[in-house]
């Protein structure tokens, strides 16, 4: 089936969307076709076409799955800087651009990028986007520009089935618990102090340096009122009032148990694929295997609220 063929977004009651590749794919919802990319995380959504709004039965549906599954995938779209700020705004309000370049004329839109003559990547390593902030950001939408041959494709855990799975034992520990996220604790240093060393950049990381904030580490999550595991192995340091040997085992293994296979689900991008996921429920890892091969993604971001209360 072409690109065009499925242009078309089938609003609540049209016509029965036209079959295509995945025709046989599970119909998780009524409105919109998905298919989930994992037993636990991950849903990739169907016979959309990006360049047209949602119509508002399309946006519950694909926010219901956004919420459930902690990352929602789109395939084959052909959209500029323009139709992804629209989509992602449909979401919430879309906040500057921190740390990247930025699309030219587009200042909310940045550049993912990594070039050949690059070793680090952004994102390398399991993170949840600014979750040193007071507000995490509610998430990203990110499309991909240029790829590698191979290589490059982006990991999910989900964080909220990571915390469902836990014994109640466990749970009724870490519900008393607070971990302070810090932007110093980055295990892998900003990527473009490689490119550009120069002294202003330096001055920028430095006062980043000590962003940091204490959050619940069992959060409720601002929309869903669902609670999630709010750590990451990036930027989670440690927790409150606790020993940095005390915290570190006992962080070590609620990630591990949080990106155990079952509850990831792993992205292969291809041109005109596009990801939103959801930062406060999701955890995320660029992998960075395609040296000497560019990867050049477009994203934005959008603002988040303060935790629900209990
Ligand atoms: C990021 O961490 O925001 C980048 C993810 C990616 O490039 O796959």
């Amino acid at each position: 089936m072409s690109l065009a063929e499925t242009r078309q977004n089938t609003g609540a009651g049209n016509a029965t969307p036209k079959p295509d590749a995945a025709a046989d794919a599970p119909l998780s919802n009524t409105v919109v076709r998905m298919r989930p990319m994992s037993a636990n995380a991950g849903m990739e959504i169907l016979g959309i076409d990006l360049r047209q709004p949602l119509t508002d039965a399309q946006y519950v549906e694909i926010r219901r799955a956004l919420n459930d599954r902690g990352v929602i995938t789109f395939r084959d779209q052909d959209i500029g800087p323009e139709h992804q700020l629209a989509f992602a705004r449909r979401f919430g309000t879309v906040v500057p651009v921190e740390f990247l370049d930025t699309v030219p004329g587009f200042p909310e839109v940045g550049i993912v990028a990594k070039e050949p003559d690059e070793t680090r990547n952004v994102g390398g390593q399991w993170h949840a986007d600014h979750s040193f902030d007071p507000v995490p950001p509610l998430g990203s939408v990110l499309y991909a520009r240029e790829l590698p041959e191979s290589g490059g494709d982006t990991l999910f855990a989900n964080m909220a089935t990571a915390w469902d799975s836990l014994s109640d034992g466990m749970k009724a520990t870490l519900e008393t618990l607070r971990v302070v996220h810090s932007k110093k604790n980055a295990a892998y240093s900003d990527k473009r102090s490689e490119r550009a060393p120069d002294a202003k950049l330096m001055q920028h990381f430095a006062g980043l340096a000590h962003r940091e904030h204490s959050h619940p580490l069992v959060a409720r999550h601002p929309d869903t009122g669902r609670k999630v595991l709010f750590i990451n192995a990036n930027y989670t340091a440690r927790i409150d009032g606790w020993r940095d040997d005390e915290s570190r085992a006992l962080l070590d293994t609620l990630l591990a148990h949080a990106y155990r296979p079952e509850n990831t689900c792993r992205f292969t991008w291809a041109p005109g694929s596009l990801a939103f996921w959801d930062n406060r429920s999701a955890n995320h890892y660029a992998l960075n295997d395609y040296h000497g091969q560019r990867r050049i993604m477009h994203r934005c971001m959008l603002q988040g609220s303060p935790w629900r209360e209990a």
